[in-house]
């Protein structure tokens, strides 16, 4: 791990092939991409990091913002010289991935997995403020304690060997994270409109059981990219790279394989 301006950056292969940079979910971290790392590793320049505050990165003043979090990305490519990255985002991830290249441009291909264009509408703004007020009143655990099973589909969310898991990882977040990333959630951008100007490959991947962004949602999505892929895993809800790592990966593999 080296950190680069604060964000901890966690790096894989050799740097001479394509890089693809992968971004993480709201409440996770990097490690969520460990069985995409593995598959990669080999043939590509994998990058992952912990969005600022997440993990090991600075977790500052709390106050982010969704432009702040593109920035941030942008200033890892250039810090790192990658020339025409691959973008891999899910869920937040792929709101930063979005308006990171409807902002900055210079990407090779995105890979949207789990996730939307739309900004919140009122009820869920109105959501993201009762999670804050939660964790304000009763600290991180029992908010994640909730969230956490929704993420996942009907038979992931009965295991409590990953449920567990996964809350304790979230359960070390700072409560200035979690309130500052719901906030920057809820004032992010609509990158709608910029769907039908992309002019790279883009695919979208989405778990069948995906609650939050279910597929029908997706699909429109991927209606209004020219050429897009549109992709549905079956036993998988909002995490399909850790619920079906060997669907997700060979999806992975057949696209970045396609790329010129
Ligand atoms: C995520 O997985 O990143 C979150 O569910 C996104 C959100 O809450 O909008």
């Amino acid at each position: 791990m080296k950190k680069i301006n604060g964000i901890s950056v966690y790096t894989y292969g050799n740097e001479n092939n394509q890089a693809v940079i992968f971004v993480h979910g709201f409440p996770f971290d990097n490690s969520m991409w460990k069985d995409q790392v593995n598959a990669l590793k080999e043939n590509y320049f994998v990058i992952t990091y912990d969005i600022r505050g997440f993990n090991k990165s600075d977790v500052g003043d709390g106050q982010y913002t969704m432009e702040m979090f593109a920035d941030d990305l942008q200033m890892l490519i250039e810090n790192m010289n990658l020339n025409n990255p691959v973008i891999c985002g899910l869920s937040m991830g792929g709101y930063i991935a979005l308006r990171h290249a409807e902002k900055y441009g210079g990407i090779k291909a995105l890979i949207l997995a789990d996730t939307k264009s739309q900004s919140d509408p009122d009820a869920a703004k109105i959501n993201r403020a009762n999670g804050i007020r939660r964790i304000n009143e009763e600290g991180v655990g029992p908010f994640v304690s909730d969230f956490i099973p929704n993420t996942l589909s009907a038979k992931n969310k009965l295991d409590n060997h990953i449920v567990d898991r996964l809350v304790i990882e979230a359960k070390s977040l700072s409560p200035k994270t979690l309130k500052g990333a719901l906030l920057a959630m809820a004032a992010r951008t609509d990158t709608s409109a910029y769907l039908e100007k992309i002019d790279f490959p883009v695919m979208f991947v989405c778990g069948k059981e995906d609650n939050l962004t279910p597929p029908s949602l997706m699909k429109e999505l991927a209606d209004k990219v020219k050429n897009s892929i549109f992709e549905i895993i079956d036993d998988a809800g909002h995490l399909p790279p850790g619920e079906s790592p060997e669907k997700f990966n060979s999806l992975l593999h057949n696209f970045l394989g396609g790329l010129e």
